[in-house]
């Protein structure tokens, strides 16, 4: 008889509908692992959000998810450097799912410090975060502001850029009532922006001659902010684009500094630069999660078949930290 597990889908409802589906086999160069705990992110949202098209004749319905923690259950053709029973966490497309498919080089051990709920909400962070510190050439020694800071994502970046040694790490949030909450993280400075002036703030708290990296999750006219900032010769990394798309930027302050401008999007990368993404966060970043350095911060965790107070505590942009669903 052919394995049943549960496995929430979008795409033909406003909200992940549950399922039951055949368990399935690992191919080539695949892991199978039975979830314990998966994390949301904003593009869960957004692909559950812009799938459902009430007026459209026809739904496609995709299996949801994105980061998940468990345990190894089987192993495909190819993928002999797992074990079956190794805790992992990872990334993939498809991971609401009791049962979760998997490219052998997107999954991480977990430390035996971490729970697999602390741990379904690592791998975004830790992946995109750590990426974006190796393309900004990041250093021990160097200052870093990051923008967002207070997004799931940002918080572990402040956490990440004081563990890897930076000097002084700056935080931006639009709100006074998080600064604590930076500053818990590792931030040496907070910019609440409403109120302080970005640049300025940056530029005094580094004697005049700005950051050396700036992980930007915010975009918008806050990007443009960032680059006279950021020192001469200094590496500037889009990470998000919270407050919108769309920069005007002034172009005397990219060329007179010399500056690195680049963009970041894990989520489309092609799977073997995604696994040199993932080696080095185990080679260079884990030995901080195994000793707290880096610890998630959670915001809430809901039931499996509560999956759509989630989504709605998502939508609602009210989440400090990561929200997680315990699977069954
Ligand atoms: N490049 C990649 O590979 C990659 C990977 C993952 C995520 N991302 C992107 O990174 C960003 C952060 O993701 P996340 O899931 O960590 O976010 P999140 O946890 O949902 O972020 C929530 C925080 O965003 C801030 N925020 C919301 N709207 C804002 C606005 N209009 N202007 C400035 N700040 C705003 C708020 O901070 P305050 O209230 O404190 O200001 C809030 O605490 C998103 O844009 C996401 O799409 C990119």
């Amino acid at each position: 008889m052919t394995a049943m597990m549960t496995a929430l889908f979008g795409g033909t409802t406003p909200q992940w509908q549950p399922r039951e589906v055949p368990v399935p086999e690992p191919g080539p160069g695949q892991v199978l692992v039975r979830a314990h705990a998966v994390s949301l992110n904003n593009a869960d949202v957004q692909q559950l959000d812009s799938s459902f098209d009430p007026d459209a004749g026809k739904k496609t319905e995709y299996l949801a998810g994105y980061e998940f923690a468990g345990d190894i259950a089987a192993i495909g053709p190819g993928a002999e450097t797992a074990r079956v029973g190794d805790r992992v966490m990872g990334t993939t497309q498809g991971a609401f799912a009791q049962y979760v498919l998997a490219d052998h080089r997107h999954v991480m051990p977990i430390p035996e410090s971490v729970g697999y709920e602390e741990a379904s909400a690592l791998p975004t962070g830790l992946l995109t975060e750590h990426g974006a510190l190796t393309r900004a050439r990041f250093n021990s020694g160097q200052s870093v502001l990051i923008t967002g800071a207070t997004s799931s994502i940002g918080l572990t970046g402040v956490q990440m850029a004081k563990a890897l040694g930076a000097t002084l790490v700056i935080a931006t949030t639009r709100s006074k009532a998080k600064e604590a909450l930076l500053r818990k993280a590792g931030a040496d400075t907070v910019i609440v922006t409403d109120g302080q002036d970005l640049m300025q703030t940056a530029l005094d708290a580094t004697g005049g001659e700005g950051v050396d990296v700036v992980l930007d999750h915010v975009g918008g006219q806050t990007f443009a902010n960032c680059l006279p900032a950021t020192r001469t010769d200094g590496h500037v990394v889009n990470i998000g684009r919270l407050g919108g798309p769309q920069s005007t930027i002034d172009l005397d302050a990219l060329s007179y500094r010399h500056l690195h401008v680049r963009g970041v999007s894990f989520g489309f990368s092609r799977p073997e630069a995604l696994g040199q993404v993932v080696a080095a966060v185990v080679d260079e970043v884990m030995p901080a999660v195994a000793d707290g350095r880096i610890r998630p911060v959670i915001d809430s965790i809901h039931a499996f078949d509560r999956a759509h107070e989630a989504a709605d505590r998502m939508r609602g942009h009210q989440a400090h930290g990561k929200i997680i669903l315990a699977v069954p």
